[in-house]
């Protein structure tokens, strides 16, 4: 016991030390920026930002497995590069903010290494799923070397089927879309807005025109999530109305009873958000108003 804590301790001693070199006051900013949404509240289950607790095991892992999951994301979880607002950081920023999150604990931990007990590694080893768990809520997040594969290997299309080998794969026919880091690593709306791809509305018809309807509805979550903008035009790109009038949503502002439990649960926005549009971990993206900002900011042209 009295070695076990001494090897631990050693353990601790030398993975804080190779932060000691890091870049603590330079990760601030990008920490800030792109992962302060998440962290500082614990969100979906972040590790809490100064949290001795949900950052001891994390940190045993040694400073490279945590770059690894800030730069490429968890399957539990945690977006790569932080999702939205983390995507224009370098990855020495990335690595940055990882180097100041851990050297928020960096002291607590260097006094209470507390996985020494062989008792308690038990009991964390015993809480270890062994094979990754998939977010129900993150139905799209698969490990970067999972995602886009060819039919005859993406586990959905018979490899023992001819056709399956003459489809173009997912890696090649969207290299040249624009990029995000979530879901199908392709950011749909902006690449529709570049005029990268000009979809028809109609499958037999190239002249079908769809109506496109610029309006944006204001939802004030409870709490203390910032406002959600759900926005009419985004949708009525690749949406008829009637994919959401009347079965989802009745057509009038504020009549719909909208919950995040229900989003988890594949119903509401869930109907398509983390199926076939872009996932749920994406909070940003939906929630993008400041709770105070002035109302009237957001735009009913
Ligand atoms: C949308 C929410 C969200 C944002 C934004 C976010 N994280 Fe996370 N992060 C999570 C969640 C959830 C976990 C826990 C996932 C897990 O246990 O695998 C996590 C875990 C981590 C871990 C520990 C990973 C491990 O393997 O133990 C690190 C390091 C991390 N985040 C760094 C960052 C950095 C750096 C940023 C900003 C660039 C960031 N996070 C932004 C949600 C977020
Ligand atoms: C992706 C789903 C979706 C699509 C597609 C969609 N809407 Fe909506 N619509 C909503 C949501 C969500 C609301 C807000 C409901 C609420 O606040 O309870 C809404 C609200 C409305 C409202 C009420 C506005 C108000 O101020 O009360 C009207 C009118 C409306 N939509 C018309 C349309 C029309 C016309 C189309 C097609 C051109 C369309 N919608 C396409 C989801 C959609
Ligand atoms: C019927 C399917 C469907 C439903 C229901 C739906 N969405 Fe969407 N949403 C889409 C599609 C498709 C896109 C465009 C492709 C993408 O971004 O993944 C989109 C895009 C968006 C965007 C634009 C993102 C950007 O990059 O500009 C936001 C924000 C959004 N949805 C929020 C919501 C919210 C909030 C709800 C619920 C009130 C909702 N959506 C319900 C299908 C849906
Ligand atoms: C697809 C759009 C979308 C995404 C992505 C999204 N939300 Fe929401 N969220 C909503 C909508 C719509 C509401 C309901 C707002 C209302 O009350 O009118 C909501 C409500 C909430 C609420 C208030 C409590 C409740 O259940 O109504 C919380 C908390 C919340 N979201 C957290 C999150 C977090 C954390 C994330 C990221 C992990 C997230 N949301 C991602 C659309 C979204």
């Amino acid at each position: 016991m009295k070695i076990l804590n001494f090897v631990a301790i050693t353990l601790f001693a030398n993975i804080l030390a190779s932060t000691a070199s890091a870049q603590v006051p330079e990760g601030k900013p990008p920490y800030d920026k792109g992962c302060s949404f998440c962290h500082n509240a614990g969100i979906a289950g972040a590790p809490r930002l100064g949290d001795p607790d949900a950052w001891r095991d994390r940190v045993a892992g040694g400073m490279a497995r945590l770059y690894k999951s800030a730069l490429e994301g968890t399957p539990k979880g945690m977006p790569s590069r932080g999702g939205v607002d983390g995507r224009s950081l370098t990855d020495n920023e990335i690595k940055y903010a990882v180097d100041y999150m851990v050297d928020k604990v960096k002291d607590a931990l260097a006094a209470a290494p507390a996985s020494a007990d062989p008792a308690a590694n038990a009991a964390a080893a015993a809480v270890q799923p062994t094979a990754p768990v998939l977010f129900s809520f993150n139905r799209l997040l698969r490990p970067l070397d999972k995602r886009n594969l060819a039919p005859p290997d993406d586990g959905i299309h018979d490899p023992e089927n001819e056709g399956t080998h003459m489809l173009q794969s997912p890696a090649v026919g969207l290299a040249d879309f624009v990029k995000s880091n979530f879901g199908n690593r392709v950011d749909w709306v902006a690449t529709l807005e570049s005029g990268k791809i000009s979809p028809r509305w109609e499958r037999t018809n190239p002249d079908a025109e769809g109506i496109v309807m610029d309006m944006n509805i204001l939802r004030v979550p409870r709490g203390f999530m910032p406002n959600v903008v759900f926005p009419h035009k985004q949708h009525t790109e690749w949406l008829e109305c009637s994919n959401c009038h009347p079965a989802i949503f009745i057509p009038q502002k504020g009549a719909n009873q909208i919950s995040m439990p229900l989003i988890l649960l594949g119903q509401k926005c869930g109907v398509c958000h983390g199926k076939v549009s872009f996932p749920i971990s994406e909070c940003r993206k939906c929630h993008s108003q400041k709770k105070d900002a002035p109302q009237k900011a957001v735009g009913t042209p």
